[in-house]
């Protein structure tokens, strides 16, 4: 197959493109990123020299852009976003401009371009937030999305589901909880507490840190979405999640714990707006229909984060102080 990856240099959409380039000899893979603050392609180096890869700059909202390269792929596989819930909140336009706009121009374009097979990436989070004993996401639950970042994400799980019910469309969509691991943007908890952690700074908790995310390793969502693409049923969804439930509290306190820090280092700060309180995934019908599960527990995934963010001092550092947009000047002459 030739996959038309969007969002590819960013955290998960990387991944998953290295995870295609060693898992299947076969494939071909082609980047489409705009490279916002979030894209970089310091996090796609290791694929650069592959002939079975290319890159291409451009915006998933323009149709000029997209519409070729839909017509050379067999399939879409759709990351492209604004990801990060905090900026969501302080400007929702761009959230809605590349959710659900952006979204709405590639399905068209896979429609201008009949059979082309459609995954869309989404989140667990257009399903709202859990009380403390409500039975975890699944399937069949409500939409309820309740921050700007996971309107604009059900915005366009709606669109990809129109599109198969209207159009016949062969879509499939997977709603996966809170992923880490290699190459995770460190304006993210996990990230920034490690990140922060070893440059010798605080960690800042939001509220009273109870908070409930359901973690799961970014390769073990590469390997479901993958699973989904070729193995599900089309106009199906897939909620994927971790079997990691976790009060960020508990998760910065492991951090410590790894790298040998004090809690002195806790910082608690003002609570983000309409905070969802707990977020949990019921996994089973991709478990019982194409046999997927985590593989990497959660304690094991930190410990081997931390030592990743050791061993990848520059790449995060250079994230940090914004120079990683001059290795794509180098490249691109902008
Ligand atoms: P990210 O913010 O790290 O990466 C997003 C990528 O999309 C970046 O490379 C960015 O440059 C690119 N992009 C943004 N706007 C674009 C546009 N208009 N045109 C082309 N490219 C554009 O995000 P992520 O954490 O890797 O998430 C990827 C997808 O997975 C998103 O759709 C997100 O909703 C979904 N998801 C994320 C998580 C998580 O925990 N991070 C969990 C479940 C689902
Ligand atoms: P985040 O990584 O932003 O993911 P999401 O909001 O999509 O779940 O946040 C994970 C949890 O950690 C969330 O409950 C907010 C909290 N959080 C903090 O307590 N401190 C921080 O600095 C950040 C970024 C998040």
């Amino acid at each position: 197959m030739k996959l038309l990856v969007t969002g590819g240099a960013g955290f998960i959409g990387s991944n998953f493109v290295h995870h295609v380039l060693r898992e299947h000899p076969e494939d071909e893979v082609v980047v489409l990123d705009l490279l916002t603050y979030a894209g970089n392609l310091e996090n796609l180096k290791e694929a650069e020299r592959n002939p079975r890869y290319r890159f291409v700059k451009g915006d998933i909202a323009d149709s000029e852009v997209v519409d070729p390269l839909v017509a050379e792929c067999d399939a879409v596989v759709h990351f492209a976003a604004e990801s990060h819930v905090d900026r969501s909140i302080i400007e929702p336009a761009a959230f809605v401009r590349t959710n659900v706009i952006g979204t709405q121009v590639l399905l068209d374009a896979a429609r201008n371009h009949r059979g082309k097979r459609f995954h869309h990436v989404s989140t667990d989070e257009v399903f709202g937030a859990l009380g403390p004993n409500d039975a975890p996401f699944s399937e069949v639950t409500p939409y309820d999305p309740r921050s700007p970042y996971s309107a604009s994400k059900a915005g366009s799980d709606h669109l990809v589901r129109a599109y198969f019910h209207t159009y016949g469309l062969p879509v499939t969509i997977s709603n996966c909880s809170n992923n880490y691991g290699p190459y995770h943007f460190p304006e993210k908890l996990i990230p920034l507490s490690i990140t922060n952690l070893l440059e010798g700074k605080n960690v800042p908790v939001y509220g009273d840190g109870k908070q409930v995310r359901d973690w799961l390793h970014v390769e073990d969502h590469c390997r479901a979405i993958d699973l989904v693409l070729r193995k599900g049923g089309i106009g199906e969804t897939y909620c994927v999640g971790g079997n990691g439930e976790r009060e960020n509290i508990d998760i910065v306190r492991t951090l410590l714990d790894i790298l040998g820090q004090s809690e002195d280092r806790i910082e608690y700060v003002k609570d983000r707006p309409g905070h969802d309180r707990r977020y949990a995934i019921d996994f089973s019908k991709i478990r019982n229909e194409l046999g997927w599960e985590p593989s990497v527990t959660l304690d094991e995934g930190l410990r081997q984060t931390v030592e990743w963010f050791k061993a990848h001092e520059e790449w995060w550092k250079d994230v940090k102080s914004g120079t990683y947009r001059e290795y794509y000047d180098r490249q691109y002459g902008e």
